[in-house]
């Protein structure tokens, strides 16, 4: 792999140890995955920021990052932790959680992180380009990038987004090649163009091809449309790109004649829903998977204004990120007459189980992830529906 004279330096240590480190995993990572050398990003995106999901062991190993004097040399955000900073005693969280959680932030910040803590950066103040190349470990988000924005980044881990942040680089393969961001298969769609509709249609699609690069015919995908979809694809399969003709910009640029044709209707959304759901009733009705945009806030609140919540057994969070909670304060007051508005974090990453056993949501990823990694029973279908066992 050709490493240029200064990446050669870094590799050597010129730049401090954890440089150094940072260098020697993008470097094997590139050659694990026949990386012919390195291009430089403008900006990285970080998992791994849950204390529910890096435990104590993530916590020491950004310890020592911290204390071996990393900074990141790229603009770099950060996926939701565990918790709303705030509020997280209305999250049942214990004071230990909260605590150890705090500290991952703290860390983060140290190495000049911005501690945003969304899903959504694109949302927010990290948009990439049509044609920067990025480094990006949420697979929802990277995919939304890759597909809607045209710019492009490898399905990343958390250490190697956090790596690539490091030293402003990532290992030049996979997606970041021209060739390579082709389509494989042609889904003829038949939706009914609601949101929820494209969170089944991501979910189908997942189920039916696992990976690859889908073209989609027949659909015209909004942010929020397109952020659901990607979302439910890489979590029902491992997609992490796709084009929709006439959509996304770069849906023109190859020839698709003689790619298999699949289609996705009535049979495979309904597949795909009794997949997901395996609950009769719930206990928590979660929304905000990918979070809310403004646009979603609206909506909730316009469909929630006037209502009373009958049933108070069962609780409702909205999640989204600090951010558009702050923008949308009128929204913000008619929903949290129903639950709870947490910022930064989400039903995923936050630790539900032991508190919860059933759980409703509309979005097909945290329909896959729910039972995986918080132990529930899931409940999944559109707002209206969801809502209609406590308005
Ligand atoms: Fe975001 Fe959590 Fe869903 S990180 S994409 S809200 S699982």
């Amino acid at each position: 792999m050709y490493l240029t004279r200064d990446e050669e330096g870094v590799l050597a240590g010129e730049e401090g140890e954890s440089s150094r480190k940072a260098m020697e995993l993008v470097v094997a990572l590139g050659k694990i995955y026949g990386a012919e050398d390195l291009i430089d990003i403008t900006s990285a995106h970080l998992s791994g920021a849950s204390y529910k999901t890096i435990g104590d062991g993530g916590l020491k190993y950004l310890e020592d990052v911290v204390k071996g004097g990393a900074r990141v040399s790229v603009p770099s955000t950060l996926n939701p932790i565990g918790m709303d900073r705030d509020r997280w005693k209305e999250m049942h969280i214990s004071p230990a959680f909260a605590e150890k959680q705090l500290k991952i932030i703290e860390l983060y910040k140290k190495i000049g992180v911005a501690a945003t803590c969304s899903c959504t950066p694109y949302l927010g103040d990290n948009v990439p380009s049509m044609g920067d190349h990025v480094a990006w470990a949420e697979s929802s988000a990277l995919s939304f990038v890759n597909s809607y924005i045209g710019a492009r980044t490898n399905r990343e881990g958390g250490p190697g987004a956090l790596a690539s942040a490091i030293i402003g680089k990532t290992a030049n393969y996979g997606l970041h090649i021209m060739e390579n961001r082709k389509p494989s298969v042609i889904v003829d769609a038949d939706i009914d163009g609601s949101v929820f509709s494209y969170s089944m249609l991501g979910q189908a699609v997942g189920m039916a091809i696992g990976g690859g690069i889908p073209y989609f015919r027949n659909i015209a995908p909004t942010v929020d449309d397109a952020k659901t979809m990607s979302a439910a694809m890489a979590a029902s399969g491992s997609v992490a790109m796709y084009h929709v003709e006439d959509v996304t910009p770069e849906a023109g640029n190859y020839d698709i004649s003689g790619l298999e044709v699949i289609h996705i209707g009535e049979k495979e959304l309904k597949e795909a829903y009794d997949k997901l759901n395996t609950a009769d009733d719930v206990q928590l009705i979660a929304l905000g998977c990918p979070h809310l945009s403004r646009k979603e806030m609206k909506d909730i609140a316009a469909f929630l204004k006037g209502k009373k919540k009958k049933n108070k057994d069962i609780e409702i969070w909205f999640c989204t990120s600090s951010k558009v909670r702050e923008e949308c304060a009128e929204e913000v007051k008619i929903m949290e007459e129903f639950g709870p508005v947490l910022a930064d974090t989400c039903m995923v990453v936050a630790p539900i189980e032991g508190v919860f056993k059933r759980t409703g949501t509309n979005s097909a990823k945290a329909g896959n992830y729910l039972p995986t990694l918080c132990s529930q029973e899931v409940a999944c279908m559109d707002i209206s529906k969801l809502m209609e066992v406590v308005i």
